[in-house]
Order: structure tokens, then C-alpha cells, then sequence
């Protein structure tokens, strides 16, 4: 199908050439419609009013001149001036062998890598369910461009240095157990909560705070000791719930990693004259009027560096050990001044920059009253794990002798992770999300179970049949057989498309629909039932099918069962 496409768009691009005597791009898409061909280009439309004529015409043109193409069987104008064409099947199934290598990773291409910047959660506290997003719109993103051929280099920015490390010192030494090492991380947490509960009552103790983070930057032993043993707590805290998510990372430098990277950027900065004195003696960066950006800190008053210093030494940091040709920053839209201020500032250093982006994402809220509305204001993302597990666990009970597997708790696992995070990624980032148990859950929506269980019965079916089929040729095709057929064919577009655009859900969108035609041909079409080329074929396309389907949802993180 790759094949005759190619031929299509060039031919009818020679011949808009040749009548109209301008070059257009023609481009053919696969086309899922009912009635609509296998594939359709709407270029009528848009070049009819250049080229003075109408879409019709224009549409009539290419009618005449690609109907005598080898390997079409139709080809028709329809609506106000689409061309539509319908392929012989030798043509379609053509593509599957093409489809069956995109499952594959590509092979690394020699290019300059992408940078992905994610999770970076602040350490000394446990991951809450907010952090989820980061992590897994993230991860997805990066197993996109990795699938791609593309050289990705993730990083975990952990937000390790700061004031805030001071006052948990403090908070250590009046409140704390002795040995620090023996804190959980949840004790930690409610050392820093304890803080701020009694600076309501003493105010002194904010200046604590701030000494001993001075004393920390400069070295103090005992605090640097201590401070050490808080991130080991915490990254080992984080290890499994990573571990169950499926998120790696190449690299964890946290702000801490740049403490003496950003003198020399001071340095330039002062000297190019980007950072200027201030309002009591802080150093800021100010922007041109028409960005409307507000001036932006790079030294406080009192001496210390800052978010924004830190986010310029690690863009430098970057740059010079990776050169990469993207740098993408997955973080809340809450700090969209930030990223601002950052990438503006960074091009009046006048540097040689790489793209930057700052990924946003929506908030997310819990149809479930209870889960929004829990004690405290943290909602562990360890909980929710759990919870949706257990939530797993119980729909599994239920339903019995329907389920098919050999260990009920390693499905409840896959089903109950898999389920929170196709929620996530099956919703459009820019937007604020809703979590519904039973929307997530469920086996028959656009949910991780849903297409769990189509990828166990397309396992299940070639398992029975005992083959995988072969790539034999059919002489007709059903139209479920062919609307399948042209689902899978788009696999490799679709993560194309999902990754220029930075957008999982369109990759789990596009799974959905998949299952949903499988799902379609497996009730009508019999498979290993079948006889002949048709057993073969119909056995091949569920293989592809299954390949498919695994490999985007491992894209996406989300894991499949070979039997539910
Ligand atoms: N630690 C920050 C936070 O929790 C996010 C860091 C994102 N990455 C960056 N390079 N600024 O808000």
C-alpha cells in the first residue's frame, strides 16, 4: 500500500504539473470511512481557486489521469471534491510487511539527541498522584521518539536544593528521630509540616531555617551528611513506584547537580549585560516591552541563587555535554512564567540553542469525591496505585471463570497500573482530566483493561490455531477484514503524528480503535475456523494486529497479558 501511495501522490503531482503548471504536494490519506475508499486526498479543493477552476474539475483531472494506475479498483470523486480510491487487495496487504517492521524500534539514525526533562518531583516528600503526570506524559513522550530511531537522553530534574532543606534540618534536629536514616519518607514529610505549624508560633524559626541552609551551601558536614541521607530516603521511595510505572531515566541531577555550575553563567551574564542590578541589590533579568514578561530574579538579596539560575546552568550543562537538537521540558502549566522567563533569557545570552519547549499539562481531579477530598492535602500516588489495584483485584474475583489467567495477582497489578495510567494518557494533556474508577475499569470503553483483553484474545486465538498464519494474498477482502487491515497499516503515522505533536492520546486513541475493529472482525469473521489463504491471512492479520497493539500501549507504559 506504502508503495502505490508513493506512486499515487507523485503521478498526481505530475499531472496538476502538467495542466496547471504549478507544483502542489500531493498528499493521500488512509481513509477508515465507510464508503470513502482506501485511500483520499482533498488537493481539488485546495488548489481549485489558484488555479481558477472549481474542485470538481480539478478532482476530474485527477480521475482521469490515475485511473489507469496498476492496483486500483476504483476511483471516484464524492462530496464537493475528494478523490477517493479503493486498492485491490494484493495492494493493501502489500503494506503489512512494512506495518510489521514498525513494531520494531527504528534503528538509531546519527543525529544530535533529544533531551527530556521529567518526573522532578522535590524530594523529601512522597510522590503525590500529581506526579504522575509529569512522569508518565513524560516517559510516553520518550519511548516515542526511542521507537522512533531517535537518540533521547532522560533526565530527573529533582528539586534537591533550596531553603527548604534548611528548615528541615531544623526541623530534624528539634523534632526528629536520631538516627536520620531511620526515617520513612512519610516521617520526613510530616517533619517539614511540623515546621510549619510552629513557625505560626515562632517566627524565629524561619531565620533558622535559612542559616542552616547557608551553612549547608557552605559546606557544613553534619548538614551536608544529613541532607544526603534525606535523598537516598527519597529516591528509594520513588524506586518502586518507577518500577511499576515503567519510567527510567538515564540520568537523575537534581538542582543540587549545578551548585557550582552557575557562577561562571553569573559571570557572562553580568558581563554582557543581561543581568542588571535591581531593587535592594538583586540581580534580575529584564525583558523587552512587547513580551510582557515581568523581570525575572536570577540573585536574590540576600545572596542566593534561585530556580531560574539553577534552570539556566542545567540549559548550559545540556548543551555542552549532549549538543541535543530538543530540549523538552515536561512540568505544569502553573510554571509556564517560568519557562518563559527562561527561554527568553537564555536567547539574550545569546547562546546557540537547541529547540526548547516547555510540555504542559491540565490538572486532574477524581470523579470520586473521596479521593479528592482525602486528609491532609497530599494524595499519595502509591495509594491511588494500590487502590485501583485492589479495585482491579475485586473486578477479577467477580468475574470468575471469565477471566482466563495463572495468576490473578500479577493481572490485578497490570490491569489496576494500567488502568490509572491510560487515564492519563488517554485524555488530551493541555486539558484538566477526570479520573472515573469505572470509566477506567471498565472492559468495554477506551480503558487499559479494554485493550488488555483485546490484545489476550488475539494471543488466545492464535494460540488455539497453533500459527501465526502467513502473509498469503487473498483474492477478496471482507470490510472487516479491510477496515482492520488499514488500521494496522497506519500504526507507524500515528506514532509519527503522537510524537511531533507531544500528544500520547492520540496514540491511545488510535489503540482503541484498533481494538474496536479486531474486535469487530473477530465476531463476524471466523478465524482459525477458516480454510485455506483465508485461515492464513485472517490468522496474519491478528498476529500483526496483537504486535501492534503491544507495542503501542509499551510506548504508552502500559503493559499486556498474553492470557485474561
Ligand atoms: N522540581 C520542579 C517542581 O516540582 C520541577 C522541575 C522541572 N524541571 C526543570 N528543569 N525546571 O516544580
Amino acid at each position: 500500500m506504502y508503495d502505490l501511495r508513493d506512486t499515487l501522490q507523485g503521478t498526481a503531482e505530475a499531472i496538476l504539473k502538467k495542466k496547471y503548471g504549478s507544483s502542489t504536494t500531493v498528499h493521500f490519506q488512509v481513509s477508515l470511512e465507510d464508503g470513502h475508499g482506501d485511500l483520499t486526498t482533498s488537493v481539488a479543493l485546495q488548489l481549485a481557486k489558484k488555479v481558477g477552476s472549481t474542485p470538481r474539475d480539478v478532482a476530474q483531472v485527477l480521475v482521469d489521469g490515475l485511473k489507469s494506475v496498476k492496483g486500483i479498483t476504483n476511483i471516484a470523486i464524492a462530496g464537493p471534491g475528494f478523490v477517493n480510491v479503493t486498492l485491490d487487495p494484493e495492494s493493501l496487504i502489500s503494506g503489512i510487511k512494512t506495518a510489521r517492521k514498525a513494531c520494531v524500534p527504528m534503528r538509531k539514525r546519527k543525529a544530535q539527541p533529544v533531551v527530556i526533562d521529567y518526573s522532578a518531583p522535590n524530594i523529601a516528600k512522597p510522590l503525590g498522584i500529581h506526579h504522575i503526570l509529569s512522569t508518565i506524559i513524560g516517559q510516553s513522550n520518550a519511548n516515542m521518539y526511542r521507537h522512533l530511531g531517535y537518540e533521547v537522553v532522560s533526565v530527573n530534574h529533582i528539586g534537591d536544593w533550596g531553603t527548604q532543606f534548611g528548615k528541615l534540618a531544623v526541623a530534624q534536629k528539634k523534632w526528629g528521630k536520631k538516627d536520620v536514616s531511620e526515617q520513612t519518607i512519610d516521617e520526613l514529610l510530616a517533619l517539614y509540616v511540623r515546621f510549619h505549624e510552629e513557625l505560626d508560633k515562632d517566627k524565629s524559626l524561619e531565620d533558622e531555617g535559612r542559616l542552616a541552609f547557608k551553612k549547608l551551601e557552605e559546606g557544613d558536614e553534619e548538614l551536608r551528611t544529613f541532607w544526603k541521607t534525606v535523598i537516598t530516603i527519597t529516591m528509594k521511595s520513588m524506586e518502586n513506584l518507577y518500577e511499576r510505572l515503567d519510567v527510567h531515566f538515564d540520568f537523575t541531577h537534581g538542582e543540587s547537580f549545578y551548585e557550582d555550575k552557575m557562577k561562571s553563567i553569573l559571570e557572562e551574564g553580568n558581563e554582557k549585560g543581561v543581568f542588571k542590578r535591581g531593587e535592594e541589590g538583586a540581580l534580575i533579568v529584564e525583558f523587552p516591552e512587547e513580551s510582557k514578561l515581568p523581570p525575572a530574579i536570577v540573585i536574590k538579596k540576600d545572596g542566593a541563587t534561585n530556580y531560574l539560575t539553577r534552570d539556566l546552568a542545567t540549559a548550559r550543562y545540556r548543551i555542552d555535554t549532549w549538543n541535543p537538537q530538543e530540549i523538552l521540558y515536561v512540568v505544569d502549566i502553573a510554571q509556564q512564567l517560568h519557562f518563559k522567563q527562561l527561554f527568553a533569557t537564555l536567547g539574550q545570552l545569546g547562546w546557540k540553542l537547541p529547540h526548547l519547549e516547555h510540555i504542559i499539562f491540565g490538572r486532574m481531579s477524581f470523579a470520586d469525591k473521596s479521593m479528592s477530598t482525602r486528609k491532609g492535602n497530599i494524595l499519595r500516588l502509591e495509594e491511588v496505585l494500590d487502590e485501583a489495584v485492589k479495585r482491579a483485584s475485586a473486578i477479577i474475583e467477580e468475574r470468575g471463570e471469565k477471566i482466563q489467567t495463572d495468576d490473578p495477582k500479577a493481572l490485578a497489578e497490570m490491569m489496576g497500573v494500567g488502568s490509572v495510567v491510560y487515564g492519563v494518557l488517554s485524555q488530551n494533556r493541555k486539558m484538566d482530566m477526570v479520573f472515573d474508577w469505572d470509566k477506567m475499569l471498565s472492559f468495554e470503553g477506551n480503558s487499559a483493561p479494554y485493550l488488555q483483553y483485546t490484545y489476550a484474545r488475539a494471543k488466545s486465538v492464535l494460540r488455539k490455531a497453533g500459527s501465526e498464519g502467513a502473509d498469503v494474498v487473498v483474492e477478496s477482502l471482507t470490510e472487516k477484514e479491510r477496515k482492520l487491515l488499514k488500521q494496522v497499516l497506519l500504526f507507524s503515522e500515528m506514532v509519527e503524528a503522537a510524537r511531533r505533536e507531544h500528544l500520547p492520546h492520540t496514540l491511545a486513541h488510535y489503540l482503541y480503535e484498533l481494538c474496536q475493529a479486531f474486535n469487530s472482525f473477530y465476531a463476524t469473521d471466523d478465524i482459525a475456523s477458516a480454510a485455506g489463504a483465508t485461515r492464513d491471512f485472517r490468522l496474519a492479520l491478528t498476529s500483526l494486529t496483537a504486535e501492534v497493539l503491544k507495542t503501542g500501549a509499551n510506548i504508552l507504559t502500559l503493559r499486556v497479558p498474553e492470557r485474561m
